[in-house]
């Protein structure tokens, strides 16, 4: 297939990316994450020996900070943190990255691997939690916060994420990792309060009424924590920083979404449910569909 192309370059983005649905249905992730990279590593390297190797050829792999397990309240995963990932999803990348790493020791295929903290923006798929939060607000109905709500991701606008990855792919150092993340650190109960409070103002309804939506649900099983970005390294070795401002970048989004009702229905009537149906029979898949949304999961 990459024989028919002439090309200098693979990013590789493709995977099964949800943890949730990770958790009901791991045979999934192992096929695309780890399968799915095995393939297009495998046909990379054919194509990359086939044209005499070139050492300006880049198989760029994404993968997720999600490989480094939890952390605690203070510290930041940095590229020698060790993995330990705690998830389907998370272990299905951590071992496509190693199969990348390998692919370069072995064979000197000139990969580079990115691990970034959570995205948000414009077609994010509604399963995610800063779209769900938006839709659920806008359609008025519970706002599913799980366990505690204290849990801390990153944030990262994805306009940021692509520069980077574009950043990386143009300077980076085969071999390397580079950490990539938005410096904005939110716990998970402070971002559903500022998007109830902003979607508020947005949509003109009295102050604090989409924070009665909030519904504390059963916690996700093996949740990790908190995660945070050092991204010291591409930072000082290539240049690049966020440039978005979190909150400005939550308002493009959410003005995005409401902008968009159009592909959210259609990604909500779609091939995808009726796939996960016929997959998963009566599971209960509550967090996939915004408008499935329940008290309680169910995890068999
Ligand atoms: O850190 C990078 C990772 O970020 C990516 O590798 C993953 O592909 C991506 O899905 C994301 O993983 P998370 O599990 O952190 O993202 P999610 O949007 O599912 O959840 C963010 C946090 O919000 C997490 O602590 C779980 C919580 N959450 C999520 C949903 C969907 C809720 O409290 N309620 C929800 O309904």
């Amino acid at each position: 297939m990459f024989s028919r192309y002439k090309f200098d370059a693979v990013i590789h983005f493709a995977a099964e990316s949800q943890v949730d649905r990770s958790i009901v249905g791991p045979k999934d992730f192992i096929e695309t994450n780890v399968n799915g990279t095995f393939n297009l590593l495998d046909a990379a390297l054919t194509f990359w020996k086939q044209n005499d190797c070139p050492q300006d050829f880049r198989f760029v792999h994404i993968s997720t900070d999600e490989v480094y397990g939890s952390l605690g309240p203070d510290g930041y995963f940095t590229e020698k943190t060790a993995y330990d990932p705690s998830s389907p999803y998370s272990a299905s990348k951590a071992a496509s990255d190693h199969l990348v790493k390998a692919y370069f020791r072995t064979y000197g295929l000139p990969t580079i691997i990115t691990n970034c903290s959570n995205n948000f923006g414009p077609y994010q798929f509604p399963e995610k939690l800063i779209p769900l939060m938006i839709l659920n607000i806008v359609e008025e109905k519970p706002l599913p916060v799980y366990g505690d709500g204290q849990n801390v991701r990153d944030w990262l606008y994805v306009k940021d994420h692509c520069e980077a990855i574009l950043t990386v792919l143009e300077k980076g150092t085969a071999g390397d990792t580079y950490n990539i993340g938005g410096n904005s650190e939110y716990r998970n109960i402070d971002i559903v309060h500022l998007l109830c409070d902003l979607l508020d103002r947005r949509l003109k309804r009295p102050a604090g009424a989409s924070r009665e939506l909030v519904t504390f649900v059963k916690d996700r099983p093996g949740h990790d924590r908190r995660y945070a970005i050092d991204a010291t390294k591409i930072r000082h070795e290539l240049g690049w920083k966020p440039r978005h401002n979190f909150k400005e970048a939550i308002q493009e989004t959410f003005d995005w979404y409401l902008g968009h009702m159009e592909w959210v229905e259609s990604v909500r009537s779609g091939e995808y449910l009726k796939w996960i149906e016929r997959n998963y029979g009566n599971r209960q898949l509550d967090y996939l569909a915004a408008d499935k949304c329940r008290q309680t999961r169910t995890y068999s």
